[in-house]
């Protein structure tokens, strides 16, 4: 099992970074469950923050993250699905955050947007919707240091994969090394045992486990990040790392 410190953000380790989301985990025992994912290697945790705007849907919201911040060393991961990204980029960067991801659409001015993030000295991502094209990124590459490809329609937990964001991984990858650009692609949306194995081979390098995986009911948490780290190894093996 890889101590906290073998799980980096950066791919070139080809390491592989598990990011549970804390929407899926029992919201009302939330300390003993990150104590649990603590004890498992994790060192990155994902937060769904949602206005029930952008998405009909707000599972978690400000308070649980500052109250959070005190209880863990974890790193933690905001996916933002909100109509005002300005406002919510100040709130958490004052809370203490590892890194933000935006979505492109409900970005009104999305290059300004995350040079305010990068300005805080948080690292900045785009999250692009499953129909979203790559080209979204083509002129804000410069401002970012990941990509969260959404392998579902934002909102909700325990949905399918939308098959055709397998191939988006790949091409995100292609798209970004076409531009010389080595940076983290995220990916988040039934992040399950059998879907990991082909998305870490089209190049997904941070994975946020749901209800699918981290927090399937079939295992314990520990036995769930097993299976995890080794759908991982299958699909580092299919990549060639
Ligand atoms: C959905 C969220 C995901 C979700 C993943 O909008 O961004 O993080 O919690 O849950 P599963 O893995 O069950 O799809
Ligand atoms: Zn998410």
């Amino acid at each position: 099992m890889p101590t906290p410190e073998s799980q980096c953000l950066s791919p070139t380790e080809k390491q592989i970074n598990i990011a549970p989301s804390v929407m899926c985990a029992d919201l009302c025992n939330l300390e003993t469950e990150i104590r649990e994912l603590e004890e498992s290697g994790i060192s990155l945790l994902h937060f769904d923050l949602m206005d029930a705007h952008f998405v009909p849907n707000m599972p978690i919201g400000l308070a649980l993250i500052e109250q959070l911040r005190n209880k863990t060393e974890c790193a933690f991961d905001i996916h933002l699905m909100v109509e005002n990204n300005d406002f919510f980029v100040s709130a958490v960067a004052d809370i203490g955050v590892e890194q933000i991801a935006v979505h492109v659409e409900s970005a009104t001015h999305l290059d300004r947007t995350l040079s305010v993030i990068q300005g805080h000295g948080i690292k900045a991502g785009v999250a692009l919707n499953p129909a979203t094209p790559l080209s979204a990124i083509e002129y804000v590459i410069d401002r970012l240091d990941f990509v969260l490809i959404m392998t579902v329609n934002p909102g909700f937990a325990g949905q399918k994969l939308v098959p055709a964001t397998l191939r988006k991984i790949s091409d995100c990858r292609a798209f970004l090394k076409e531009r010389d650009v080595n940076m983290p692609i995220e990916v988040d949306g039934n992040v399950s045992f059998e879907n990991i194995p082909k998305m870490v081979a089209a190049g997904a390098d941070i994975l946020v486990g749901g209800s699918s995986s981290v927090f399937n009911k079939a295992g314990s948490r520990i036995d769930n990040i097993q299976k995890i780290h080794q759908s991982i190894s299958l699909g580092l093996a299919e990549r060639g790392a």
